[in-house]
This record gives structure tokens, C-alpha cells and sequence, in this order.
């Protein structure tokens, strides 16, 4: 079977509904019950004491003066006419002695029964249902030497009672429903008044696409659960547009980036095209063409790195690795390209210190940072590096002399295609070398650092755990 799913404001409304039904049902009856149990009390208390009363003075004063004048005899034991009363005396065969009835209607009609039981010196409660209305009927049994002679009956009419317990059933049988049917319609409405953010939060989710992403949901001023619920749901709105953001440009840098060289190529394509050439100038424009080739071939090898450095599929391909000659090889290969540009690549204090980690990529890493130093510097400029141990990591500082990085572009020049000044971007690079390297040390559980002053040089900080 299907299991159906009632939506929240109507299970809460059921609920609570349900549980007032019960808690008022358990209450009114408790009520009904002790109200109904005590007026009877109060009734058959009334008709014993009359009929205790009688029961003794009979005793005391036996005899047929009694009967003469029953009721002027019964005024003057009970002080007052009893009103609203049945009262007989019977002996022992169930004869009538007296009898003195203010009840409508005619003849006590008493139970063989209960007779029987008064007889034996108990007294006995009795409702009679026969007579229209009800009755409540004592009898009690009149002593004479220890011995039942006769029995005193009082009874009294059940039509107030029965009047008053019908008025307050009627009571409940009204106001019960009622305010189970309002407590549920206002529960109702309370329940969907208080669940209303969650559908404005079903809605807005169904409208926000990659490209309408400036949906909102508008709870102001709740400060409870589902306000906070909002405010998250609108911040997690947030960071997804900026995350769609990112991607957007990222893909617009990455089109830019190899368009420029594909352009070059084209255009120098075409214009050799454009006549017979001599071989050198074919072979001239083939090289250059390759020097496109490869600066698309490298980005596109960049990209195809971070791309898998995101989706965390690189395996780091862990070995020991000697940091200090590391730094060396590195310094070497980069040797010829300062030496181009006249700047002098200086090594110093390098500690001997080995760390685990894939050395490619630490190489890498190194590469893209002293590269850097080299290609901001001035001519003539100095880049220094250096490596030492301290609090369980080694540390390399590559410092260059060179132009520096503004304050704005310090936060950006680790992200991706990010190049401080992009109009000298052919001579710059792709600006990937600074993204590749802090994923790297990131998955060394290292970091990258930059500390640098316009005009006056950078440090690049490495740190690494050993
Ligand atoms: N040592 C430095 N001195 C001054 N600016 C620097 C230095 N290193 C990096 N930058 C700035 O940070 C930007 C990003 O550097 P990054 O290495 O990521 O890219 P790139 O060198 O431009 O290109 P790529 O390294 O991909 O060839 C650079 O374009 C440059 O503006
Ligand atoms: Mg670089």
C-alpha cells in the first residue's frame, strides 16, 4: 500500500485536534461522573434522613395515634411538610399502614426485594424507573425489640435531577464539538500562517535556475527556526551565484586565453598564404606557429591540472624528497632565463632537509615562483632563495627586488588566469603559474604566502610539513 503523506499543517492539526478531543472527553466525563455521584448522594442522604427520622420517632411513640393524622404527625416530627415527597409505612406483609404522597401520580410501586431485604434490618436503595418521572425510593426498617416490625418508605421525585443532569450533558454535547471545531480551524490557520515560509522557500527553490539566481526568499523580521532557515537558504543562494559567477568567468578567461594565440596563428597563417615564399620564411613561420602551439598546449595542459586538482582525482605520487637539491636543480634550469634578462638568482642558507612529497609537482611549484620573480623583476634585479626549518616545517623564501604587487591585486594573484596587469600579458603568461602552485602546497597540507611592496619586490613564502 502507499503510504500517504499528509502535508505538516494537517498532521499537526489532527494532532492536536485529536488530543483536545481526547483530553476534553476524559475531563467532561470525570465531571459528569462526580457531579451525577454527588447529587445523588445529596438525594439519597436527603430521603434517609427524613426516613431516619421517622424510622426512630415511630419507635419511640408506636401505636395507631400515628395513623390518624399522618401528615399533621409527620409535620410535627420533621417540623415542616415535606415537599416533593412520597412517604409510607408498611408492615411486615407489605400492608399500607399510612401513606402521604406530595408526588404526582399514585401508589409507591416497591419492589418485592427490597421489602424482603428491610425486613432483615437492611436498608435499601431503590430507583424506580416504571413511574413517569423517575423516583428514588428508601426503605428503612422500623425496630422494635431488636425485631423488624414494620418499614418507613421515602421517596422523592428523580425529575430535578434527571432535569439537571439532561441540561448539562446537553452542555457538553454542544460546547465540547464546538471548541474541538474551533481549536481545529484555528489550529489550522495557525499551523499554515506558521508553515507559510517554508512554502515561499519551496517556491523561490523551484524558480532558482543557474541563470535567475537573484531569487530571494523575503521572511523579514522572524527570528525563529524557519527565519533562520531562510537566511541560510539565502545564503547558500548566494554562494552558489557567486560560485556560477566564478565558473562564467572562468570560462569567458579560459576562451580569451586561447583565442589570443589562435589568432596569432591564423593571421600569421594567412599572410603567408598569401604569396610563394622561401623556404627560411616558411620555416620561420612554423617555428612561430609552435610557439603558439605549445603556450595553448601548456594552458590547456594548466587547466586540465586544476581541473582534476577540483575533482580531487591527482593521487600526489609521494617519495622522499631532498629539498636543498631540489631548490638547486631548480635554480639551474632557471639560471638561463635570469641570465636573459641580466637578473642575478642567488641561493643562500639552504638547509639540507627532507620532506615526503611528489617531487614533480613540489618542482613545479618552485618553477612558477622563481619564474616569477625572474619575469617581475627589472633588468639588472636580484632574486634570491632560500630554505630553513622551523616549528616542524620547512620554509622556502623566494624574494625578488621587482615591481611588486598593488594592494588590490595581492588578494587575486593566486586565483585563477589572474594577472595583475594584463595589458603585458604576452610577456606575463596565462596567470595559472600562482593557482597551480597553491594547489600544490595545499595538497602537501602546506601553504603559499605572499608579502610584497609596489616598486620594491615580493616575498613568496613556502611552507611545507616535514
Ligand atoms: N614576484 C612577483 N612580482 C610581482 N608580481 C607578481 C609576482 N609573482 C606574481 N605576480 C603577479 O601575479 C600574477 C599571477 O601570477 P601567476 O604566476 O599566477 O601568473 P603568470 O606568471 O602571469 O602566468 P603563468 O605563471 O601562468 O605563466 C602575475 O601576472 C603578476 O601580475
Ligand atoms: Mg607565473
Amino acid at each position: 500500500m502507499k503510504k500517504v503523506n499528509l502535508p505538516i499543517k494537517w498532521r499537526l492539526t489532527v494532532w492536536y485536534g485529536g488530543v483536545l478531543s481526547l483530553i476534553l472527553i476524559i475531563f467532561a466525563s470525570g465531571i459528569f461522573i462526580y457531579f451525577k455521584n454527588s447529587l445523588q448522594d445529596s438525594i439519597d442522604a436527603k430521603i434517609r434522613s427524613i426516613g431516619e427520622v421517622l424510622s426512630s420517632s415511630m419507635t419511640e411513640k408506636h401505636g395507631a395515634s400515628v395513623f390518624g393524622n399522618f401528615e399533621r404527625y409527620l409535620e410535627n416530627v420533621l417540623g415542616r411538610k415535606p415537599k416533593g415527597k412520597f412517604i409510607q409505612i408498611m408492615d411486615s406483609s407489605g400492608r399500607i399502614g399510612a401513606k402521604m404522597s406530595d408526588i404526582e401520580g399514585e401508589a409507591l410501586p416497591t419492589s418485592f426485594n427490597a421489602l424482603e431485604r428491610a425486613m432483615r434490618g437492611e436498608i435499601v436503595y431503590e430507583t424506580i424507573e416504571r413511574t413517569k418521572p423517575r423516583l428514588r425510593m428508601v426503605t428503612i426498617p422500623i425496630m422494635d425489640n431488636k425485631k423488624v416490625t414494620s418499614v418507613v418508605q421515602v421517596g422523592t421525585s428523580l425529575e430535578d435531577f434527571d432535569e439537571t443532569i439532561r441540561k448539562l450533558l446537553l452542555i457538553m454535547i454542544i460546547s465540547i464539538p464546538t471548541s474541538i471545531i474551533v481549536t481545529i480551524i484555528v489550529g489550522y490557520f495557525m499551523a499554515k500562517k506558521a508553515l507559510r515560509p517554508v512554502d515561499q522557500i519551496r517556491r523561490a527553490a523551484v524558480k532558482i535556475s543557474s541563470s535567475n539566481l537573484d531569487e530571494k526568499i523575503d521572511i523579514t523580521g522572524r527570528r525563529d527556526e524557519l527565519g533562520r532557515l531562510a537566511e541560510t537558504f539565502n545564503a547558500m543562494i548566494g554562494r552558489l551565484k557567486d560560485a556560477f559567477q566564478r565558473i562564467n568567468q572562468f570560462s569567458i578567461d579560459v576562451s580569451h586565453e586561447l583565442k589570443t594565440p589562435l589568432t596569432i596563428l591564423k593571421g600569421e597563417t594567412e599572410v603567408a598564404l598569401r604569396k610563394e615564399r622561401e623556404k627560411d620564411d616558411y620555416q620561420k613561420l612554423l617555428l612561430s606557429n609552435l610557439e603558439e602551439i605549445d603556450r595553448m598546449s601548456c594552458i590547456i595542459d594548466d587547466l586540465l591540472l586544476l581541473s582534476k586538482a577540483d575533482t580531487k582525482e591527482i593521487k600526489l605520487n609521494m617519495e622522499e624528497v631532498a629539498l636543498r637539491d631540489l631548490i638547486m636543480d631548480v635554480c639551474m634550469n632557471m639560471k638561463v632565463v635570469a641570465d636573459k634578462k641580466s637578473v642575478e638568482l642567488q641561493m643562500s642558507e639552504l638547509e639540507d632537509v627532507r620532506l615526503k612529497g611528489d617531487e614533480l609537482k613540489l618542482r613545479r611549484m618552485l618553477l612558477n615562483v622563481v619564474e616569477n620573480g625572474i619575469k617581475y623583476s627589472h633588468v639588472g634585479g636580484k632574486v634570491s632563495v632560500s630554505s630553513y626549518v622551523n616549528d616542524g616545517h620547512a620554509w622556502i623564501d623566494v624574494k625578488d627586488d621587482g615591481i611588486g604587487i598593488s594592494e588590490e591585486d595581492i588578494k587575486y594573484v593566486f586565483d585563477r588566469f589572474y594577472r595583475a596587469d594584463r595589458s603585458r600579458k604576452r610577456e606575463s603568461g596565462s596567470g595559472l603559474g600562482l593557482s597551480i602552485s597553491r594547489w600544490i602546497a595545499g595538497a602537501h597540507k602546506g601553504s603559499i604566502e605572499v608579502k610584497s611592496q609596489p616598486a620594491q619586490g615580493s616575498v613568496f613564502t613556502i611552507k611545507l610539513p616535514i
